[in-house]
């Protein structure tokens, strides 16, 4: 795991919409993982700024978000649909045709499920996948105890997650209990995995994931087990990590990795 230190999160937003436009500079033709949520606004505002002053091109990207709440449709302001079309989807040149977020309104879920996968595969998979921490450590809505393996499917919020998105409805009684949400499995198959955390309340979430055990008990901890992981963090919420002094030193030292690692490393950094 690269752990990235940042002072702020603006510098955090930057840094992030640095890795996905350099992605979809050079290939095009992405796919990217997307979440929703606080953390990645102002990630998205960045590409939309990127979009507008210097041309990055966004017609030819495919997206797959994380996750969709269960009942909410996609004109519901509080869709995760609604979200993405407000915060990225209509400010870039993306097709509406190449976006993809799992159906809260789907008859059958469990179908909708397997179709969701099946579209991920057919697209060639993810090349990048956004991802944000809850609290509770849950990576999509991934809850603690979540198979390490599971794929997309039906997920009952934990009681973390709907008291953090309370505020959002209003009130924890109007929060929906259940969410469709790709799995733990589904995000370790992407190629790059870029986690971002902001804010003292992620501080324990971090250090668990990339100090701790690997357990379903905290689901980003698994990404200890993927090979090309980037979590990006503010000071705040690397306020609890042990070994925050080498993972600055390592940072400062990239331009000595970069020498010594030639062009056959194909960009995996850990
Ligand atoms: P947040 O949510 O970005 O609103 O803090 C993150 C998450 O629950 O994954």
């Amino acid at each position: 795991m690269r752990v990235i230190i940042e002072a702020s999160p603006e510098s955090v937003a930057r840094r992030a919409a640095g890795i996905v436009a350099d992605l979809v500079r050079r290939k095009p033709r992405c796919v990217l993982g997307l979440a929703t949520g606080s953390t990645p606004q102002r990630t998205y505002a960045e590409l939309i700024r990127l979009h507008r002053d210097e041309a990055l091109d966004f017609s030819q990207v495919v997206t797959f978000n994380l996750d969709e709440y269960v009942g909410l449709g996609p004109d519901d302001p509080h869709s995760y649909r609604h979200f993405m079309r407000q915060h990225l989807f209509d400010h870039v040149n993306i097709p509406p045709g190449n976006t993809h977020v799992p159906n809260g309104l789907a008859d059958n879920v469990d179908l909708a499920c397997e179709q969701y996968e099946r579209e991920i595969h057919e697209a060639g998979g993810i090349d990048l996948q956004l991802l944000g921490i809850g609290t509770d450590g849950h990576i999509a809505f991934n809850e603690p105890g979540s198979s390490l393996g599971s794929r997309t499917r039906l997920k009952t919020l934990a009681p973390e997650t709907i008291r953090d998105n309370a505020a959002q409805f209003g009130h924890a009684d109007r929060v929906p209990r259940l969410a469709v949400t790709v799995g733990v499995g589904t995000i370790l198959e992407s190629r790059r995995c870029l986690l971002l955390a902001l804010g003292a309340a992620k501080a324990q979430a971090i250090r668990q994931t990339v100090e701790g055990p690997v357990t379903a008990q905290v689901t980003a901890s698994a990404l200890q087990l993927h090979r090309d992981v980037t979590i990006l963090l503010d000071e705040a919420a690397a306020g609890q990590l042990e070994r925050r002094a080498y993972y600055h030193e390592v940072e400062s030292s990239q331009h000595l990795l970069e020498t010594r690692r030639g062009p056959a490393s194909g960009g995996v950094r850990r």
